[in-house]
C-alpha cells in the first residue's frame, strides 16, 4: 500500500511488476524452534506489507545463493560453550572460510538468542554479524542480542525491520517461497503462541512397579484442530505447575496467595500468577543473583560470582530449594518480577498420524529429584504424569526438518535411542509399517533394567516377528555386574554397522545429549576407523560427510 523506493525515485508500477521481485531472505538456525517461530512470524509479516519472503532454515539453505542476495534477516541463537546450532553449522563455517563470496550488494540484519547465563552468550549472533560486516555486507541495525525472555525484543527487531526495510526493497504481489521441507507443518494457526486445547486420552505407566525411573506413555486427541506432524517432529507441551509445590512456595516465603498481581498486563491473584504464569521448576542465574542479594547469604553471594558454579547450581535446584535454604523477605510484587514466564516443553512425537491419525503420543520420563526437602519434580513431565482422562493439554506442533525418514524408502536405517531418546523410532516404524517400507531396520535400545524399563517391548516384538524390524540390540545397562550401554553394542557389532552404513544405511540418534550422543558418536568413528580402514582424522570427515549428506541426524537434548 505505500510507494516503494523505486517508485519514489520515478520507476513506474508496470516497470516494478516486469522486473523480477527482489526477495526479502529470512533465515533461521535454531534448535529448539524459537528462532524458527520469530522468523516465521517475521515472514508472515512481511509477506501481509506485500514484499517476496524467502524463508527457510539454515540447515536446507545453498550457501552458494548468498552471494544473489540483497536482504537477508536472520535469526540464530548459541548453544553450549558459543556453539552454532546444528541447523546453522553449514552456513556459519561458510561463512568464515575462504569460500565466502564478497556480500557489497547485501543488506543484512541479525537476531542472536542465546541465554546470559553462559560466557559465550548469543556468540553464533556475533559471529555472523561480524562476518556478514567483514563480507562487505552493510547492517540494516546493530546486532540485537536476546536472553531466554526474548519475546519482546524479538517482536521489536521485527517491526523496526519492517519499517526500515521500507527503503531498500520493492514491494510485490505477496508471496512466500518457502525451500526446504521447513514449514510443511507450519501453516496451522495453532502455534506455540497460540496453541491448541487438547484432550488427554491417556497417560499410562511404561515402566515397571520395580523401576528406579516412572517413564510414561502418553497419548493426546488433537482433535478438530487439524494439526499436523511428521514423524520426527516435536511436540509442544504448555503445562501448569502443581499446586501443592505453589502453597509451598507460599508458605515459605509467607505469601498470600489471594494477593492481586498483575503478569502481563493481567491481573490476577499471586497463587494463580504460579500456578500458570511462572516459570517455577527451572532457574536461571539472574534469579539466583536476585535471591543472593536479598538473602544477603555469603555463600551464595559467593557463589554468584562464579558463572560456572551458578550454571551448576541452577541445573540442580528449585525456587523452592532456595525459598527453604535460604531466608529472604520478598513482597508479591518483587517475586512476580524475578520469575521468568512458564514456556512449554519440547517432546519428540513416539508416533504416526498414517497410524494414529489425529492423536499424538509422547514418551515422557517423570523428571524427579530427592532431597533433604522432599522429592523436587520437572513441571511439564508432573503435570502430564498426573493429569487424568480427559483434561486439556495445550499443544502445538514443532516440525524438526532435520530429524527424517530418507526420501527413498529402499534405504536401511540404523536408530540408537536408549531410554524415551526411543520416541521418534516408535513414529518411524509406524511410519515405515504404515507406508508398507521393505528395506532394513535396526534398533538400538538401552536402559537400565530388562524387567523393569523394556519400553514399548511387545511392540518391538511384533515389528520383529512381522519382518518390519530386522534387527534389535538391546544394552541393559544395570542387569549384570558392568554397565552395558548401546555404544558398546554398536561397537561390538561394529563390522555389521559398517556393512550397513556401506549400503548407504541412515543413521539415527536420540536422546541425552551430554554423554550418550558424544560416546555413540566415538564408538561410531572407531567403528569406521576399524572396518573401514580409516584414519581418526578420515573417520571424523566420514562421519560430517554423512551428516551433510542428510544421512546422520541427531535429536538430542
Ligand atoms: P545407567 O543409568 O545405568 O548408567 C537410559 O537412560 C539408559 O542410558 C540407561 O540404561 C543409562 O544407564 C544409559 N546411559 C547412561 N549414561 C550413558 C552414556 N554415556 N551412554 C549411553 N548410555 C548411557
Amino acid at each position: 500500500g505505500y510507494l516503494s523506493a523505486t517508485a519514489e525515485q520515478g520507476t513506474s508500477q508496470a516497470n516494478v511488476e516486469a522486473e523480477p521481485a527482489q526477495t526479502v531472505t529470512i533465515l533461521y538456525g535454531s534448535q529448539t524452534g524459537n528462532g524458527r517461530g520469530v522468523a516465521s512470524e517475521l515472514a508472515a509479516k512481511a509477506k501481509a506489507q506485500g514484499y517476496a519472503v524467502n524463508l527457510a532454515s539454515m540447515g536446507d539453505y545453498k550457501v552458494r545463493q548468498l552471494k544473489q542476495e540483497t536482504l537477508l534477516l536472520a535469526v540464530v541463537s548459541t548453544h553450549g560453550e558459543g556453539e552454532a546450532p546444528d541447523d546453522a553449522l553449514e552456513l556459519h563455517k561458510f561463512l568464515a572460510s575462504k569460500r565466502a563470496p564478497k556480500l557489497d550488494n547485501l543488506h543484512y540484519s541479525v537476531l542472536a538468542l542465546g541465554d546470559s547465563s553462559y560466557e559465550f552468550f548469543c556468540q553464533t549472533g556475533k559471529d555472523f554479524d561480524e562476518r556478514l560486516t567483514a563480507l562487505g555486507a552493510k547492517a540494516i541495525q546493530p546486532l540485537v542480542e536476546c536472553d531466554v525472555d526474548y519475546e519482546e525484543a524479538a517482536q521489536q527487531w521485527q517491526s523496526d525491520l519492517l519499517e526500515s526495510i521500507k527503503p531498500l526493497i520493492q514491494t510485490s504481489s505477496a508471496s512466500v517461497v518457502s525451500i526446504g521441507s521447513s514449514t510443511n507443518t507450519g501453516e496451522s494457526q495453532f502455534t506455540k503462541q497460540n496453541p491448541f486445547a487438547a484432550e488427554l486420552l491417556v497417560s499410562q505407566k511404561l515402566t515397571g512397579r520395580d523401576s528406579d525411573r516412572d517413564v510414561r506413555h502418553v497419548e493426546i486427541d488433537l482433535g478438530e484442530s487439524e494439526l499436523s506432524y511428521q514423524a520426527g517432529d516435536a511436540l509442544g507441551v504448555w503445562f501448569s505447575n502443581s499446586e501443592v509445590l505453589v502453597e509451598e512456595i507460599l508458605t515459605q516465603l509467607s505469601l498470600d496467595g489471594a494477593t492481586e498481581v498483575t503478569v502481563a498486563k493481567e491481573s490476577l491473584s499471586l497463587k494463580q500468577a504460579l500456578i500458570e504464569k511462572k516459570e517455577l521448576t527451572q532457574l536461571y542465574p539472574g534469579l539466583v543473583k536476585g535471591w543472593a542479594e536479598l538473602s544477603g547469604d555469603e555463600i551464595l553471594l559467593k557463589l554468584v560470582e562464579d558463572r560456572e558454579l551458578t550454571r551448576q547450581f541452577v541445573l540442580n535446584h528449585q525456587l523452592i530449594d532456595l525459598a527453604t535454604k535460604y531466608q529472604v523477605t520478598v513482597t508479591p510484587v518483587q517475586l512476580i518480577e524475578l520469575l521468568r514466564p512458564i514456556t512449554p516443553r519440547l517432546y519428540s512425537i513416539a508416533s504416526s498420524q498414517s497410524e494414529v491419525e489425529s492423536e499424538v503420543h509422547l514418551t515422557v520420563a517423570l523428571v524427579e529429584d530427592e532431597r533433604d526437602g522432599g522429592t523436587r519434580f520437572g513441571g511439564a513431565s508432573q503435570f502430564l504424569a498426573q493429569a487424568e482422562e480427559g483434561a486439556e493439554v495445550k499443544v502445538y506442533v514443532e516440525p524438526n526438518s532435520h530429524f527424517r525418514l530418507p526420501e527413498n524408502p529402499d534405504t536401511p536405517v540404523i536408530m540408537v535411542g536408549p531410554g524415551t531418546g526411543v520416541a521418534p523410532f516408535r513414529a518411524f516404524m509406524q511410519e515405515r509399517a504404515a507406508q508398507g517400507v521393505e528395506s532394513d531396520s535396526w534398533l538400538f535400545f538401552g536402559n537400565p533394567h530388562f524387567e523393569q524399563d523394556f519400553l514399548y517391548q511387545t511392540e518391538w516384538q511384533q515389528y520383529l516377528k512381522d519382518g518390519s524390524l530386522t534387527r534389535i540390540d538391546l544394552a541393559f545397562s544395570r542387569d549384570q555386574a558392568h554397565k552395558i550401554y548401546v555404544q558398546d553394542r554398536i561397537a561390538e557389532q561394529g563390522e555389521e554397522v559398517w556393512k550397513w552404513l556401506e549400503a548407504g544405511a541412515h543413521l539415527y540418534i536420540c536422546g541425552d545429549a551430554e554423554r550418550m550422543a558424544k560416546d555413540v558418536h566415538q564408538a561410531l568413528l572407531d567403528v569406521v576407523v576399524k572396518f573401514g580402514g580409516k584414519t581418526a582424522e578420515e573417520a571424523e570427515a566420514f562421519l560430517e560427510q554423512l551428516r551433510s549428506d542428510k544421512r546422520y541426524q541427531k535429536d538430542v537434548y
